[in-house]
């Protein structure tokens, strides 16, 4: 059998390709960063036709850069951004616009629209979502709207898919239009107990099945790769979010992760029954092994997040690079009683309020840089406590500590801050990169690389943990500040 798994992490900011070996260490890997694009306020766009050039580019990049071939890998995983959508055409495989990625809030309306006397839970017990324009459905109904494209969709001219579709379709020359379960779960079209495209749903927002991928388990065999992945077999697909709860190794319920990216998102394993969220959580598949009933998952889902130190870079001038927002922090003592609420795709779990956006308050001649680097890193640690309160009271667990990942995981100070303020212990595993590693160890479980997901466990390792010291009455103190400030951030749209 070949040496290697590997995977496609085809992200919100970069698509990367890592290879791994059987003990989960890192191999090889190569990462290229496609353009944001912003054509006016609350709309993002991303180029389809580009970020299936950067996935060539990184797959061949990372087998050269180690001396590697097709050859040497026992299967490949996708893993991907989710509910950003798009269509192509069927015929000449090329995107017929731009992909909507998932924080763009034109969907807004149609929302409301879709919602009409019944509010934005009427889907919510068949699709575990609320209506929100984070998902993919409305965002598929929107292009077809905007695009004239019904009669041709009608036709079974065009194909609707999210990143894993399109990727899917590229690495399998055209040949397969499909979908796995977990992305399915976040259109809004799939009925989450039998895992199939609910007929009412898509003719109620609006999207002709024809023209939906077909769904598959998201660990089994897809279809064996042409091109630079000749002849190794697709064998997984993933969220992202969801292969990070693989990579984490939460097999059993009441298992939890939060992935620190471009935003957070938190999923604990519940088990073979969808658990219906009361607190403003999402009810999602956590992963589906081909041949076995799927795996359920609570989700709390935070837009902004990392991205929002990529905005003090990008958009304020503030640094220079993510990593130097922690010296800039630290140059203060405390956030000085200033709180940033960055909604900027309105908020998300556990408020889901799109009418929000972003504040920054409790300003005075006092205030200085320092201290709105600090109060943007202190928002992602008060928006995953939030959460974290949403999911214990929606399942019942108590958390003893929480396992962590992804890029802001590097931030000493946040990881310390959030330890803090959950009053649990904050746990990282050796490899950070859990969401490209959950899509191949997926894989690997797929074509018999492991045997089970005990031996899958076995991989998993502490490389760091941050324990809790603040006082309690501090952090009452500051979660109550941050309530205040969220308040301020609501009613904004109108
Ligand atoms: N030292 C740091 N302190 C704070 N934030 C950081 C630091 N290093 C990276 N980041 C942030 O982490 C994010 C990148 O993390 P990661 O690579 O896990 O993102 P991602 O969510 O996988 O990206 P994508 O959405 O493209 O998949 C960026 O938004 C970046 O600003
Ligand atoms: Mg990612």
């Amino acid at each position: 059998m070949s040496r290697y798994l590997a995977a496609i992490d085809q992200g919100t900011t970069s698509t990367r390709f890592m290879v791994f070996d059987r003990s989960g260490e890192v191999v090889a890997i190569a990462q290229e960063e496609h353009e944001q694009i912003f054509p006016q306020p609350g709309w993002v766009e991303h180029d389809a036709t580009e970020i299936r050039q950067r996935t060539d580019q990184v797959i061949g990049d990372a087998l050269t850069s180690a001396g590697l071939t097709a050859d040497d890998l026992a299967a490949v995983g996708i893993t991907n951004q989710r509910e950003t959508t798009l269509i192509w055409d069927r015929e000449t495989g090329e995107p017929v616009a731009n992909a909507i990625v998932w924080q763009d809030t034109r969907t807004a309306d149609l929302c409301k629209e879709l919602a009409a006397d019944q509010g934005p839970d009427r889907f919510r017990a068949k699709t575990g979502l609320p209506l929100a324009t984070y998902f993919a459905g409305p965002k598929a109904r929107w292009l077809l709207d905007h695009l004239d494209l019904h009669e041709r969709a009608n036709r079974g001219d065009l194909a609707v898919g999210t990143m894993d579709s399109w990727t899917t379709w590229n690495l399998s020359g055209g040949a397969r239009h499909v979908t796995d379960t977990t992305n399915a779960s976040r259109t809004m079209l799939m009925d989450l107990v039998t895992g199939s495209w609910d007929s009412d749903l898509a003719l109620e927002i609006g999207v002709p099945t024809h023209s939906l991928p077909e769904i598959v388990p998201s660990i089994g065999h897809i279809t064996e790769c042409v091109g630079s992945l000749a002849g190794v077999p697709l064998a997984a697909i993933l969220g992202d979010q969801h292969a990070a709860l693989f990579g984490q190794a939460c097999f059993t319920p009441g298992m939890a992760k939060n992935t620190y990216g471009t935003g957070n998102f938190m999923l604990m394993n519940t088990g073979d029954t969808p658990i219906p969220s009361e607190s403003g959580l999402l009810t999602t598949v956590g992963f589906h092994i081909a041949g076995e009933a799927p795996v359920y998952a609570l989700e709390g889902s935070i837009a902004v997040t990392g991205s929002l130190v990529q905005w003090l870079r990008d958009n304020l001038g503030l640094i220079s690079e993510s990593a130097e927002v922690e010296a800039l922090a630290r140059s203060v003592e405390d956030n000085g009683d200033v709180y940033f609420v960055p909604a900027f795709s309105g908020l998300f779990a556990p408020h889901w309020r799109p009418d929000a956006r972003g504040v920054i308050t409790g300003l005075t001649r006092f205030a200085n840089r320092g201290h709105i680097a600090r109060a943007a890193l202190e928002s992602t640690a008060f928006q995953t406590k939030e959460v974290l309160e949403a999911m214990t009271a929606d399942s019942g667990v108590e958390f003893t500590e929480m396992r962590v990942d992804g890029g802001m995981t590097a931030n000493e100070l946040l990881m310390q801050f959030q330890a803090d303020l959950l009053g649990v212990d904050v746990v990282l595993p050796k490899v950070a990169e859990t969401t490209a590693l959950g899509a191949a160890l997926a894989a690997g479980l797929a074509v018999g690389y492991y045997e089970s997901l005990d031996e899958i466990s076995a991989t998993w390792s502490e490389a760091k943990r941050w324990n809790p010291s603040m006082e309690a009455s501090q952090v009452d103190h500051l979660a109550g500040r941050w309530a205040t400030a969220v308040e301020r951030s609501l009613g904004w749209v109108t």
